[in-house]
């Protein structure tokens, strides 16, 4: 069977080259690099495009303040953002710079075919002009005489210029808006016919004499003028198809792109300067523009002057660019604004990732070393009926969601790490529901149908993540035994994908030949203790007092509450748990109280150790440490024993998160 493939071209907008990249240009950048690899495991063949924005007056300012060339400021420049993308693991891509000669070529070419159509006309303009913004604006645009967008000073200026007769074309855009899924989200597409319908469109003045800007592009009709630096930047994304895209392999066009991702500053220079162009020149205009929100940090907008820009080198280094890249998409909506913090950023990764991820591969790979040695079979009962396998259909539910064309056509990725999520939480759910660690006694074969659903909730669940956290996907693929996903996917490409048919991605769609082995490797995302945290208030209430004195014989001597609050009682989560050598009794716990310890408990005659995984116990925290049997306990979990000698540990009734005090 032959498939045919499709094409898809994802962009970002070209970056200003005087910016150091910050979170605002990581965060369009890895959306973009989640549709391609999106569209890649579809088998799709993707054309992903970046790059820079080089010309125009503020780099020749910057340029000419460091004493270089622009040329130069340039392609010092440009290095920032070619080096950041790989560590963001922004897979394979193409980059632009508008100083290519290739670029300067077809900017010029078809700036002479509007002109030969008849769409730019020479005119005298006086108006106000905005240096940093290179825009010009009427008396009537201004806000209380200064910019609009900037709020800095104007300057009047009078001077001939060229004009693209963008107005002829009001009418056909918002038809065009109107009929098409064009402009995403709604909220945006809505805000540009709102405009477009209230008031007549201008003429847009695209030349700069060459007196006044000479870094730019010269008009190919009037070498007395340079190109708006607008006009050139937005051609990037139709030049870049004839010089930077991939082998043609069947007769694929480029153009128009499916997606091009800006940031709500950019909406109207695309939404209406590049689309008209577009139509003036009669090509297609893009299948979707979409249009996402603005991080701010901490509550304000980020400034070089606030000392507040977000590095995402710095992220990435400190806590992997994975969380990075999740904590971006699951923590806002695509589209709406967000507010960025290391502290919410902590959150997800203690919570999402640490909790919820990190424990349930980590629960299904102790229980498949203990029960199997690492060796996880299809059973031969699979596939099962449904109302046998429930958790299955929850499975494959929380899946259709990950894959839904409509969440991704539409880039809800809130919503589809959400369904991962669903998913996750149902593993976590289940073990807790089938206590394997009962079955391995009472019910083997039912066991191996247990360990198999989880195996493969986990497989999917890597499949599904790889878009998003392509590197935790791998590690946890490499965890199940499945060697390269990436590999695998590349195998499968010519089947249609998760839409279409890749068994790959569907549930139970692997069924191996052969058991595959499951090894464990380092946990996926230790817990972080944020530093605002950090425990201390103890210290204060630590002085003693007087004792209260005996009361009658017999009566227990009373303490008071600064006694008692010399005990350090924390919340724990059980991470690991195995019995100790040659005790019946002893079992070491790993526990996470807000940071990682081992705790030995003489609980083992009541409790099996993989039962205790994943539990919130309570832990005496700041006892010394005391070694049982030769390994040292770090602390002393709660549990109650009556008189026929029955043991029960201490629990929450709600979930709380580890290391909360219990006061
Ligand atoms: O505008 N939050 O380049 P630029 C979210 N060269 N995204 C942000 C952001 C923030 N706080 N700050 C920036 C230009 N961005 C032109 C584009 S395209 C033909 C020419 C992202 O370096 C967002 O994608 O100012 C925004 O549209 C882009 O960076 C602006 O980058």
């Amino acid at each position: 069977m032959t498939t045919e493939k499709k094409g898809f071209y994802v962009t970002t907008p070209i970056y200003y080259v005087n910016d150091i990249p910050h979170i605002g240009h990581a965060y369009t950048t890895v959306a973009a690099d989640i549709l391609a690899r999106h569209h890649r495991m579809q088998g799709d063949e993707v054309f992903f495009l970046t790059g820079t924005d080089e010309h125009g007056q503020k780099v020749e300012k910057a340029a000419r303040e460091r004493g270089k060339s622009p040329q130069e400021h340039a392609d010092g420049m440009v290095g920032n953002f070619r080096a950041l993308w790989p560590k963001l693991d922004i897979g394979e891509h193409a980059f632009i710079r508008t100083t290519d000669e290739h670029h300067k070529r077809i900017v010029q070419e078809l700036l002479q075919q509007l002109w030969e159509k008849g769409e730019i006309e020479k005119r005298t303009y006086s108006g106000m002009y905005c240096t940093p913004c290179e825009r010009f604006w009427t008396a009537k645009d201004l806000m209380e005489g200064r910019c609009p967008d900037c709020g800095r000073p104007v300057e009047p200026i009078e001077e001939s210029n060229y004009f693209f007769l963008m107005s002829r074309y009001q009418q056909r855009l918002i038809d065009h808006i109107e009929q098409h899924t064009y402009i995403l989200p709604e909220t945006r597409r809505n805000e540009v016919l709102g405009f477009l319908r209230s008031q007549p469109l201008g003429d847009l003045c695209i030349s700069r004499p060459k007196q006044r800007l000479a870094w730019g592009i010269p008009l190919p009709f009037d070498a007395e003028y340079t190109t708006y630096v607008w006009c050139d930047a937005l051609v990037n994304y139709y030049s870049a198809t004839r010089y930077l895209a991939p082998e043609d392999g069947g007769g694929k066009k480029w153009w128009p792109a499916d997606c091009h991702l800006i940031g709500k500053d950019i909406l109207t220079t695309h939404a209406v300067y590049w689309s008209t162009m577009l139509m003036a020149l009669g090509l297609p205009l893009p299948r979707t523009l979409f249009a996402h929100g603005w991080w701010t940090v901490n509550g304000q907008k980020m400034s070089k002057s606030v000392g507040n820009v977000v590095d995402p080198n710095a992220m990435a280094d400190r806590y992997g660019v994975d969380a990075f890249r999740y904590f971006l998409f699951r923590e806002v909506p695509f589209g709406l604004d967000g507010d960025f913090s290391e502290d919410a950023l902590v959150r997800r990764i203690n919570t999402d990732l640490a909790n919820d991820l990190g424990n349930l591969l980590s629960r299904f790979l102790t229980m498949a070393e203990k029960y199997f040695d690492g060796v996880i079979k299809r059973p031969s009962s699979y596939p099962m009926a449904r109302s046998e396998n429930e958790f299955a259909a929850e499975c494959i539910k929380a899946l259709s969601g990950a894959w839904r064309e409509e969440y991704w056509s539409r880039l809800h990725f809130n919503l589809i790490l959400e369904s991962i999520w669903d998913m996750i939480g149902t593993g976590n759910n289940y073990i807790a529901r089938e206590e394997p660690w009962k079955l391995a006694r009472s019910d083997p074969d039912r066991l191996v149908t247990v360990m198999y659903n989880l195996w493969e909730s986990l497989r999917c669940t890597a499949l599904a993540l790889y878009p998003f956290m392509p590197g935790t996907a791998e590690r946890i693929g490499t965890q199940l035994g499945l060697g390269s996903l990436a590999g695998a996917m590349e195998q499968s490409r010519t089947a249609q994908g998760p839409e279409g048919g890749s068994s790959l991605f569907r549930w139970d769609g692997w069924t191996p030949d052969s058991p595959v082995k499951v090894v464990r490797g380092e946990q996926l995302f230790p817990r972080i203790e944020s530093a605002v945290k950090k425990e201390g208030k103890l210290q204060k209430t630590e002085k003693k007092k007087e004792r209260p004195a005996m009361t009658e014989q017999g009566v227990k001597e009373l303490i008071g509450i600064e006694d008692f609050a010399r005990v350090e009682l924390k919340v724990g989560r059980v991470v690991s748990a195995e019995r100790v050598e040659k005790s019946e009794k002893l079992i070491r716990l790993r526990v996470d109280t807000g940071e990682e310890r081992q705790i030995v408990a003489g609980i083992g005659k009541a409790y099996d150790p993989e039962s205790l995984v994943g539990r919130l116990i309570v832990v005496a925290a700041n006892l010394k440490p005391a070694k049982l049997m030769g390994v040292e306990s770090q602390g002393m979990l709660l549990a109650a024993t009556d008189d026929e000698g029955t043991l029960s540990l201490l629990s929450l009734e709600k979930e709380v998160k580890p290391g909360a005090r219990i006061k």
